[in-house]
């Protein structure tokens, strides 16, 4: 039986499991998948644990992105993002990055990327996949993280513009996407925007899938907005990861359905 695994802090939250255990399952592949919470400083020893121990591979949650590729050999798109969401163990520990086409197709499904402006909340790991991803695609990306300096560097490399977070008021009324890729919002009632920054010609997404409404998504409800959660980025992320790793098609309706069925 083949190992695999989301490694974050925190992880609790993750159904990743129940997606993935799913489609091993339905699927007839013999393996099984766990969350493991890790300590910040032992990334390392967690992500060359696993492959001494023969894992077939992993995901990485918050906040290890950006380092876990340090201890990988990373794909073409992966080492230009600079983030990583998926490993595989064989020969070598392979780094790939899934969230920036599992973001792209999420969003592909309400709107329409290319002549859209889009605010990028955050600089992270996360943060990184999406700016990458919608740079090419969209016509204008801005990035508003808390330290500023981390989005200044992001928006520099993909050719974006960092923008301070209380400068957002400046320049709401052209942007057509919100996408947040902070953990701000991740099991706690908060959010970054609340209505009266937000209006209802834009389309706000948010990564954050615990809970599935979170507190910027109601806020964008209220200002009228049309309103993307982070259950089909999981899911197309999770699809991608699950094809590198088999090499099989992923049963995305079964997957998604099995989320469901643990949310309700
Ligand atoms: P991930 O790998 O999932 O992207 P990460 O790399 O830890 O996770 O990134 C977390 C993001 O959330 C960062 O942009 C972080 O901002 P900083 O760069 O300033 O740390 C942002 N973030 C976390 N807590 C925040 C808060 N309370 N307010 C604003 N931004 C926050």
């Amino acid at each position: 039986m083949k190992i695999f695994g989301i490694i974050g802090n925190p992880v609790e939250h993750s159904l990743s499991p129940v997606m993935h255990n799913s489609a091993f399952k339905y699927l007839n592949i013999d393996a099984v998948y766990f969350k493991f919470k890790v300590d910040l400083r032992r990334l390392k020893d967690a992500i060359l644990g696993a492959d001494s121990l023969g894992f077939g591979g992993l995901n990485v949650t918050v906040p290890f992105k950006e380092e876990a590729i340090k201890y990988t050999i990373p794909d073409t798109l992966a080492e230009e993002i600079g983030a990583i969401n998926t490993i595989k163990f064989g020969r070598t520990v392979e780094g790939f990055n899934t969230d920036a086409v599992g973001a792209v197709m999420a969003l592909k499904e309400v709107t329409d990327i290319k002549d859209s402006n889009v605010l990028i909340l955050g600089a992270g790991g996360a943060a990184r996949a999406v700016a990458y991803a919608l740079s090419s695609q969209s016509k204008k990306v801005f990035i508003a993280n808390r330290t500023f300096k981390k989005g200044f560097d992001l928006a520099k490399k993909v050719g974006g513009e960092p923008i301070k977070l209380d400068e957002i008021p400046n320049i709401i009324k052209s942007v057509d996407i919100v996408i947040n890729t902070t953990t701000v919002g991740l099991n706690e009632d908060r959010s970054l925007l609340y209505h009266k920054d937000l209006h209802k010609d834009m389309v706000v997404f948010d990564l954050v899938y615990s809970p599935v409404k979170t507190r910027l998504l109601r806020e964008a409800e209220i200002a009228g907005a049309k309103t993307l959660n982070g259950i089909k980025m999981l899911l197309y992320q999770g699809a991608a990861s699950f094809e590198v790793w088999t090499g099989i098609k992923a049963p995305l309706d079964l997957m998604e359905e099995a989320i469901y069925h643990e949310i309700s």
